[in-house]
């Protein structure tokens, strides 16, 4: 069936003239028209014109319980006549935090915030207050949220990038302070010789080194074997943290996220998005000497939603379902996703389009290129852009809808049958390409 959008189409233009731009994120304004959504269940979501799509953006990650799980809707009943706020303490930021404890090896003490951007922020401020000194190591590719200290080379333009090993530091927006990159070295990630330079030549001065411990922002790759011990090695060394922003990665990865999978223990994790399955919460985990600073060092945290109650109620759902039998529900979406990429490899292969599908098993990305590996943001600059374009479209007329930059979230509740639909409709996309 090829689906029309013209409701969505009309709401569209009736937002523009209300909502800046007519969607909430800049992102969302995608071709040909952003979608407006009436409902969802499980894996699939309804729009406003009735078209019903398998669904792999999961609202750019959140949803790992897919839409209205019955233990979700079943502790957001509960929660719903009891009070939405209370900027005081209640049992369930205890519950939470001891769930988080139980599962996130670094989680020696926890905090709660809103949003990834918000917790990126305060790892920042508790590395700088522990160690006393002002720079950041980050690596290019890498998105650590929208804020002035962080937003900078997260998709430099090629002309921007500068030398390889030494990279320039790039802010990405217009109005962004400019002195913020005099806090951030930026390097090329999955590369230990640059690493340990750039860190020697500023052995005194970094206070942190922090990274996504899989680049989910530049098309899903994964560490080398070894880069992630050799980073947190070469960290230590130089007596700078090593931060994880398990954003993506936590609570999908495994349910310990990335530093559980290849047991790297991090100073700081920060974690968002799946944690509360949609709904706004995020994590600062880590060394309780590092985390108590806010209490005992004169670190300055706020929040006035800190600590929601609401978000509170949906990360103790999600957490006690994911955690079930050992975190069986998220190896299931691993293999799930797995199954995917294998079933979406083989598909190009027919249809001799050359096709690479990185990532780990929950969060795929479709790269359209010639090259069978890639290992840094540079390497994904060579993707065919117009191509991929094209393919979210034809996928979107076919009822299955991804990130568009091309990466594809598998939640606990796609199925065998999600996965047949969706390689029989990519089959007909192929087709058309
Ligand atoms: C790795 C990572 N860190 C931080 C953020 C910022 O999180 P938020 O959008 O909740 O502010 C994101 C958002 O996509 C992210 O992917």
């Amino acid at each position: 069936m090829i689906r029309t959008w013209d409701r969505s189409r009309a709401l569209f233009e009736r937002a523009r003239h209300s909502l800046t731009g007519g969607v909430s994120s800049p992102v969302r304004a995608t071709s040909p028209v952003p979608l407006y959504f009436s409902n969802g269940r499980g894996a699939r979501l309804l729009d406003v014109d009735g078209n019903e799509y398998i669904d792999y953006q999961l609202a750019w990650g959140p949803n790992i319980l897919g839409y209205n799980h019955p233990h979700m809707v079943e502790a957001m009943r509960a929660q719903a006549e009891r009070p939405y706020s209370y900027g005081a303490q209640h049992e369930l930021e205890i519950a939470v935090a001891e769930r988080i404890q139980a599962c996130v090896p670094c989680a020696q003490r926890v905090a709660f915030t809103s949003s990834g951007s918000e917790a990126v922020q305060l790892a920042q401020r508790l590395a700088r207050a522990f160690t006393g000194r002002p720079q950041i190591l980050k690596f290019e590719g890498h998105y650590h949220g929208w804020m002035d200290s962080v937003l900078h080379s997260h998709h430099p333009a090629p002309q921007q990038t500068g030398p390889r090993e030494r990279p320039n530091v790039v802010r990405e927006s217009v109005g962004q302070v400019s002195n913020s990159v005099e806090n951030v070295i930026v390097a090329p990630w999955n590369d230990v010789e640059v690493l340990e330079r750039l860190l020697a030549e500023h052995s005194q001065t970094v206070a942190a080194v922090i990274m996504e411990p899989v680049l989910c922002n530049s098309g899903c790759l994964l560490p080398k074997p070894g880069y992630l011990p050799a980073a947190q090695e070469l960290a230590r060394r130089h007596g700078a943290l090593l931060v994880f922003d398990e954003v993506i990665t936590g609570f999908r990865m495994a349910l310990g996220g990335a530093q559980s999978h290849y047991g790297v223990i991090p100073d700081l994790a920060t974690f968002g998005k799946a944690v509360a399955g949609g709904l706004p919460l995020s994590v600062i985990a880590g060394r309780q000497e590092i985390m108590e600073q806010m209490f005992t060092g004169g670190v300055v945290f706020g929040g006035s939603f800190n600590g929601n109650p609401t978000s509170l109620a949906g990360a103790n759902a999600v957490l006690e379902e994911l955690a079930r039998d050992n975190g069986a529900a998220i190896q299931r979406a691993n293999c799930t996703g797995d199954k995917l990429r294998a079933g979406l490899q083989q598909l190009a292969q027919q249809h001799r389009i050359p096709l690479l599908v990185t990532g780990f098993g929950a969060a795929l990305c479709l790269h359209f290129t010639p090259r069978s590996d890639l290992v840094d943001y540079r390497d994904t600059l060579a993707d065919d852009s117009e191509r991929l374009r094209r393919f979210l479209y034809l996928a979107m007329e076919e009822g299955v809808i991804l990130v568009p930059d091309g990466r594809m979230y598998v939640s606990i509740v796609h199925e065998e049958r999600d996965v047949e639909e969706t390689l029989a409709a990519f089959a007909r996309v192929f087709g058309k390409l």
